[in-house]
Order: C-alpha cells, then sequence, then structure tokens
C-alpha cells in the first residue's frame, strides 16, 4: 500500500500555513534566535514534533507515567518526524524514578553477524563511504523496538499496546506535514528515487509532499498494530522481521533473521558526574557521552571558569582547546566495552582532569596532528532525535534516538513502512579516515559482529541535592556533546534561565578536523578575529545541535525546544 497525501484549498493552506509559521518559528515574534518555551506546573515534553509531544501529554493525562509518555512520544516521532524518530534505528535512555533510582538503557544497533572489519573497503583499501551510509549493508541491526519494549516492561503502568495507539492514529489517518519535514524530504528525494519502496513512501505521485499536505503511512500503520499485538516479537520475529531482512538483502545487506532474533537491549551503570552540588546522570559506552562530559566537568572543576567572560575569545579558546583533547581521546580509545579494554578509571579521575587543564595555554592552541590518547594518557546533515519527559510524580525520561544520517539508509523495508538506520557508518570504517561526521576514530570502534558502534549521544538527567532539577539532549553527531555541554554550563555556571541556555550561540571542536565550528553570525567579529589571531582556525556552521529541555522553575516546569530545529513543547 502506498502512502498518499491530501490537498488543502488556498484558504485552509493560506490559515495552516500562517499557524505552522507561528509554530515553527515561534520566535519569529520575539528573537529570531529564542528556544521556544512554556511554563508547565506539573508535567510535560520537549520533542522534535508538536504531535510527538501532544502524544506524551495525552498519555501523561490520561494516567500514564513518564515511561508510558515516553514509549508513546517515541512511537509517535517514527511516524510524524520520519528523519530520525524510528523503529529501524536505536539509542540511548536515562530514566530518574520519582524516589531516585538512576537508570540507563543502551538499545543501541549491533553490527550484523556476517560484518567485517574490511566490509567498505575497496581492493586498494580505499573506503566506499556510500556502502556504510546508503542502501542495505549501512544497516546495524535494529534496537529500538526491543529497548522501547523492555524499558515499558521495566517501568510502565499502562497497557503496551495503548501506547501505539497515537502513532497507529497518525499513520492511519495522516498529519499535516510542516515545512521542516517536507524540506526534509525534499532533499533526501534523489535517494528514495534509489528505491521504489521508499519512494512509494515518502515521493507519492512521485515527488515530495509539500508543507499543509496531509501524510498518510498506511503499511507503517499496519507494523504499528502488529507490534502493539505482539510486542517485541512482532518486530524481531515472524513477517515484519522476514520483510526486513529481505529487502536489505536485496538491497546489498548482511542482516539476518538470525541478528534480529539475537539482538539484546542492555542495562548499563549510568555515569554520575559530579559538578559543584549539581549530578549530572547519563550514559557510559558504547556512547562517548559519559567520559567527554564527565572530563570536561572535571576539568573545569580545577579552573576559575568566571575569569574568561561569557564567548569571549579567552572563553571560547580555552574550551576548544578542552574539547579538542577529550575528542581525541574519545575518538582513539573509546569503543563497545564488550569488546574492546578501555582505561576508564583513569578518564574520570578528577587528577586526570587536572592534567590535561594544565597542558592548555589558549593563546597557543596546539595543533590537532600533535595531540594523541597514548601522549594525553601519558604513557568521534546528520538526524537523531532527543526528547524529554517528567511526569507529576516526579519521574523523568530522557532519551535519544537515532538512524543516524537523516532518513538512515533510505531504505523502507519492504511493504512495512520502516525506514532503516545506517549506524553502520559511525564505526571507523577504516582507523585514521573520516566518517560522515568527520571524526576520524581508531581500531577501538572498528567493526566487528555482534559490535556496537561507539556514539556520541548525550541523553542527560540533573540532579541538586538529590532532587531532580532537570534533563536534556540533543541530535548532531559529535556536536550533541558539546551542545549538551554548553547548554549545561549556561544553565549551572552562567545562571541564565533555561530559554537564554539554550538560545545562547554555539560552539564545537572535536580533534580532527583541527577547526572551532562556530554558528554563523552569532559570534561578534571581534571575538573571532582574536581567535584567528592566536592561529585558530574558525568554520562558520548554520546551527550546532537542537536541544530539547526540561529544568526546575518556580515549583514547576520550563519546558524548552530549540530555535535551530521544529520541536514545540507541551506541559499542564
Ligand atoms: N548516530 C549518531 C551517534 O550515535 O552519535
Amino acid at each position: 500500500m502506498k502512502s498518499t497525501v491530501t490537498h488543502f484549498s488556498a484558504k485552509q493552506f493560506a490559515v495552516l500555513l500562517l499557524g505552522g509559521i507561528l509554530l515553527i518559528f515561534p520566535g519569529v515574534l520575539g528573537s529570531a534566535t529564542g528556544a521556544h518555551c512554556i511554563f508547565a506546573p506539573a508535567a510535560g515534553v520537549a520533542s522534535a514534533h508538536i504531535e510527538a509531544s501532544r502524544v506524551g501529554v495525552e498519555i501523561l493525562q490520561q494516567g500514564g507515567n513518564a515511561a508510558d509518555a515516553a514509549v508513546a512520544v517515541s512511537m509517535a516521532l517514527a511516524v510524524v518526524y520520519p528523519q530520525a524518530g524510528n523503529l529501524g534505528g536505536g539509542g540511548f535512555i536515562v530514566y530518574r524514578s520519582a524516589e531516585g533510582k538512576n537508570y540507563v538503557l543502551d538499545f543501541r544497533e549491533t553490527a550484523p553477524a556476517a560484518a567485517r572489519q574490511d566490509m567498505y573497503l575497496d581492493s586498494a583499501g580505499a573506503v566506499l563511504s556510500a556502502k556504510s551510509t546508503l542502501g542495505g549493508l549501512a544497516v546495524g541491526v535494529p534496537g529500538t523496538v526491543r529497548g522501547l519494549f523492555r524499558f515499558h516492561r521495566r517501568f510502565g503502568s499502562l497497557p503496551w499496546a495503548k501506547l501505539l495507539e497515537p502513532a497507529i492514529r497518525l499513520a492511519e489517518e495522516g498529519f499535516v506535514l510542516n515545512r521542516y519535514v517536507s524540506r526534509s524530504i525534499r532533499s533526501a528525494a534523489a535517494a528514495f528515487r534509489k528505491f521504489p519502496g521508499s519512494a512509494a513512501v515518502f515521493l507519492p505521485g512521485g515527488k515530495a509532499p509539500e508543507p499543509g499536505d496531509r501524510f498518510y503511512q498506511k503499511n507503517l500503520a499496519r507494523s504499528l498494530r502488529t507490534i502493539a499485538l505482539h510486542g517485541e516479537r512482532g518486530f524481531y520475529r515472524g513477517e515484519i522481521a522476514r520483510e526486513i531482512v529481505k529487502s536489505v538483502q536485496m538491497n546489498g545487506g548482511i542482516l539476518t533473521v538470525e541478528d534480529l532474533k539475537q539482538y539484546r537491549a542492555i542495562e548499563r551503570e549510568p555515569v554520575v558526574i559530579s559538578y559543584h552540588d549539581y549530578r549530572i546522570i547519563t550514559v557510559p559506552p558504547p556512547s562517548s557521552a559519559g567520559v567527554v562530559l564527565a572530563g570536561l566537568f572535571n576539568s573545569l572543576q580545577t579552573i576559575d571558569l568566571g575569569r574568561f567572560p561569557f564567548n569571549s575569545p579567552q572563553y571560547i579558546a580555552f574550551l576548544s582547546e578542552l574539547e579538542k583533547r577529550y575528542f581525541a581521546l574519545r575518538n582513539q580509545l573509546l569503543g563497545d566495552p564488550d569488546f574492546i579494554r578501555m582505561p576508564l578509571e583513569q578518564l574520570y579521575l578528577p587528577q586526570f582532569a587536572a592534567r590535561i587543564v594544565k597542558q592548555i595555554d589558549y593563546r597557543h592552541p596546539v595543533p590537532a596532528a600533535e595531540i594523541s590518547a597514548q601522549n594525553l594518557l601519558g604513557s568521534e546533515s546528520n538526524q537523531t532525535t532527543h526528547f524529554s519527559v517528567v511526569d507529576p510524580a516526579g519521574n523523568a525520561v530522557s532519551m535519544t534516538t537515532t538512524l543516524n544520517g537523516s532518513f538512515g539508509c533510505k531504505l523502507v523495508a519492504g511493504s512495512t513502512g520502516i525506514l532503516l538506520n545506517n549506524e553502520m557508518d559511525d564505526f571507523a570504517t577504516k582507523p585514521g579516515s573520516p566518517n560522515m561526521y568527520g571524526l576520524v576514530q581508531g581500531r577501538a570502534n572498528s567493526i566487528a559482529p555482534g559490535k556496537r558502534m561507539l556514539s556520541s549521544m548525550s541523553p542527560v538527567v540533573v540532579t541538586r541535592h538529590d532532587s531532580l532539577i532537570g534533563l536534556l539532549g540533543s541530535p548532531g553527531g559529535p556536536t550533541i556533546i558539546t551542545s549538551v555541554f554548553q547548554v549545561l554550563l549556561n544553565l549551572i555556571e552562567h545562571r541564565m534561565d533555561l530559554q537564554q541556555s539554550v538560545s545562547a550561540p554555539r560552539f564545537h571542536q572535536q580533534w580532527l578536523p583541527d577547526s572551532v565550528e562556530v554558528e554563523k553570525n552569532r559570534f561578534e567579529p571581534a571575538v573571532l578575529e582574536k581567535l584567528k589571531q592566536w592561529g585558530y582556525h574558525i568554520v562558520q556552521r548554520n546551527h550546532l545541535g537542537d536541544v530539547e529541555a526540561i529544568w526546575r522553575k518556580q515549583g514547576g516546569w520550563s519546558i524548552c525546544t530549540d530555535y535551530r530545529g521544529n520541536g514545540i513543547p507541551a506541559g499542564y
């Protein structure tokens, strides 16, 4: 069955467009760079799509808890935000119960059993980058459905099938496309045309649907009904599993029914970072978030950051040099803990962080080529999506999920309506060569059967004096970590409110390429000039990250979505 669109009359369209503009660019009424924020006395959701945020609040108001709402939001994002929301991808959850227990669930994709270290190299050893990003060979074993099912079984309260009802409705009855999703589909149109099944879903009538069109995904609705009825087995076994495998193999891939059957979601020990009187709770490897954020915050505990005015040349230079070193460690040392040994104890040590800080003279940047994990020890259009949910009892879910690239590998599996990931590109397909994020990574993250590819996903929960203060996360590949880091710094160190913290300009350094990425037109020319004089290579980027955050405010919650994306918060 094909997906279809309905058209609106010119008048209906004008009303919709105006409403859409106000929803999509809430900042037009104030600053064009202002996060969209609401105050919610009891509970709410910050997500990348208004329909998904509404679904979450619906579930909370029906008596569901944060875990129930998270499952429903995630399923809804798979329908209304198909470039990143998914059934065919993976992710991480940080959950904090109202009683104060922290929990991390890793449902990252794995390499199929037939994967080989050199599977993306030609006979001369050159990287075949299209193979790790487009079509069947790019697909890692999806983890989302098993992850959500397991999370629901442990913490949910409403019936599983009920949580899928809103997603089924949105897929079956359609939803009105906003400009952002429509533009993303148009950008991916050439790739969708390579896969007739994908083109049938995303290019109905042979062309990308327009903003204001109603977008239907009848096949996806059918798959969601199967998963609602049969739970995780509905995805990992039976008709859907067979369709996914057939489609992947017909398009050059190696995924098998056995890979799907064997996939496990894993509970991991949360990383708890102490920063002043705050605790930042996040994820360990196979995400690099915990290690890098711990290193960055530990380092800042050893200096008085207050001596560098916010976003001054000194501030940007110092933090970039710090980020450069922790990304060098990340890119060279980190990977799947079930496959490699990592010096995690050393990397989490405050003394180690202090030593790193001592090496930094911000007026004299050290070229990336002269920085390696070995010498630091002394002897990592992207598409991921994050949402944050808090319920009236104080349970909190911070969840980041991804297909990797926008619409993953662009392949919709057979007649399932399910888009598949291209997460294999997060591996070091050839150690020492850049992946699609320009990350130059090492053997620790090379491909092996069943191995999880290193991630930058950084879902975070923050407490103070053992009380929940907030939760946030972002898409953006490696810029996830630095976006989350800078928003946290703005909140904790610079005492900004959530709206200011999310709206503030961002910069990013990831070791290689050896440059500081800064958001275009958001920094004073004199600041950038000074950085150049000191020897920093400055690259202008439109946006870094798309933060969805919730933070304590006057006995309730400030709930914000980033002006850089298209999310709208919801709460009550
Ligand atoms: N696919 C982006 C990440 O996991 O870092």
